[in-house]
């Protein structure tokens, strides 16, 4: 493979690693020994914009370790040349999380070289496509759940709630929990606009976070089994009170706040859980086993539903500004061949 190829790079002018606020994205053609070391060269076929990759791209966050990088968290593809055993050339395979786009060259390139302890053999039920409308977005929601049920949660303990729900965690979560068998109720900014959208990704009830009065005791009347929840903030201290016994709130996100001002009453008087869900560093088994459900019994049957669009390294840095807005809806891809 000698010819160049395209992909994005952040830089700062000077590139220096703390200035984030002076990121520059450029597409450009590539040359292969630009790529770091590794095991496996993987030609690419779809990468996606989690919120996380928008904070990289627009500087928002300090997500890339290192400067000059091709961002980008997940990808999927088929192997192009392997120095390793455990991959032959031609087999599909994807890549979410495990630090890739933050320390080491990612996902927004047709090409990546990969150490293959992080790749995973991607399941014949999932094309490249599929597995991106996943990414790490639908990973994410499948770890949350994976850890709720560790910890008791069944269908018939009563109602999930998904917070932040037209985004791609949230969409995916409603969609698993109701592939399981879950009733759920989907918290939303937006509900004028997506309503009827959220109901077709599986929620029973949709409700506008705006109509909520979020005043908070330390105990409330009991309302839901188990929560997921994508915000953190306010909303996150408003639903602990009110989780059922024993039952289990996944806390993924802060799209509203980092912050989490609460009190220890629903831990030690109803056994709630509040299990940290941190997907980047998932150990490898595991994370093959919740790539293999989400394949089979997990894959909505509605997948390409929460696509809201295909984008193309030329115009991501665009798309990767309205997640910041929060304007956009379910899923992005990226088309990388
Ligand atoms: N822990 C992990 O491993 C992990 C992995 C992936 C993502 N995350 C985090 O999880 C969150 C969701 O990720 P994502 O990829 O689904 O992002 P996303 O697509 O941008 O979705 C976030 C959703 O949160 C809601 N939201 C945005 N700003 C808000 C605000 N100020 N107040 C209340 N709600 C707000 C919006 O939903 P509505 O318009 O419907 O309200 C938005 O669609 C992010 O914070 C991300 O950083 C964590």
């Amino acid at each position: 493979m000698e010819k160049p190829f395209r992909a994005l790079w952040a830089n700062t002018p000077e590139s220096d690693t703390n200035d984030h606020a002076h990121i520059q994205c450029e597409v450009r053609e590539t040359e292969l020994h630009e790529l770091p070391a590794g095991d496996i060269l993987v030609k690419t076929e779809y990468s996606g914009i989690n919120y996380k990759d928008a904070l990289a791209l627009t500087g928002k966050g300090k997500i890339l370790r290192r400067l000059p990088l091709i961002p980008g968290i997940d990808v999927a593809g088929t192997v192009a040349e392997s120095r390793s055993p455990l991959f032959k050339e031609g087999d599909p395979v994807l890549v979410n999380g495990s630090n890739m786009g933050e320390t080491f060259c990612g996902g927004f390139s047709e090409y990546v070289r990969l150490p293959d302890d992080i790749v995973i053999k991607r399941p014949d039920a999932l094309s490249a496509r599929e597995a991106m409308a996943f990414g790490t977005a639908g990973f994410t929601a499948a770890l949350a759940i994976h850890q709720m049920e560790l910890n008791g949660l069944r269908p018939e303990k009563g109602e999930v709630l998904v917070t932040g729900a037209t985004g791609g965690v949230g969409s995916l979560a409603l969609s698993f929990l109701n592939r399981l068998g879950y009733e759920t109720e989907a918290w939303t900014r937006r509900k004028n606009q997506h309503e009827e959208w959220l109901y077709s990704c599986g929620a029973a009830k949709v409700t506008d976070i705006s109509d909520l009065d979020l005043i908070t005791r330390p105990l409330d009347s009991v309302v839901w089994a188990g929560a997921i929840d994508n915000v953190g903030g306010d909303i996150l201290r408003y639903i602990l009170p009110r989780i059922d016994l024993w039952g289990s709130v996944g806390s993924i996100g802060l799209a509203q706040s980092e912050k989490l001002d609460t009190t220890v009453f629903p831990f030690i008087l109803r056994g709630v859980n509040l299990l940290g869900v941190s997907s980047n560093n998932c150990p490898f088994g595991l994370r093959q086993e919740l790539w293999k459900k989400m394949a089979s019994s997990m894959k909505p049957k509605n997948l390409d539903h929460m696509i809201s669009k295909e984008v193309n390294l030329d115009n991501l840095l665009e798309e990767a500004n309205n997640v910041i807005a929060g304007e956009h809806l379910g899923r992005i891809l990226v088309k990388l061949s």
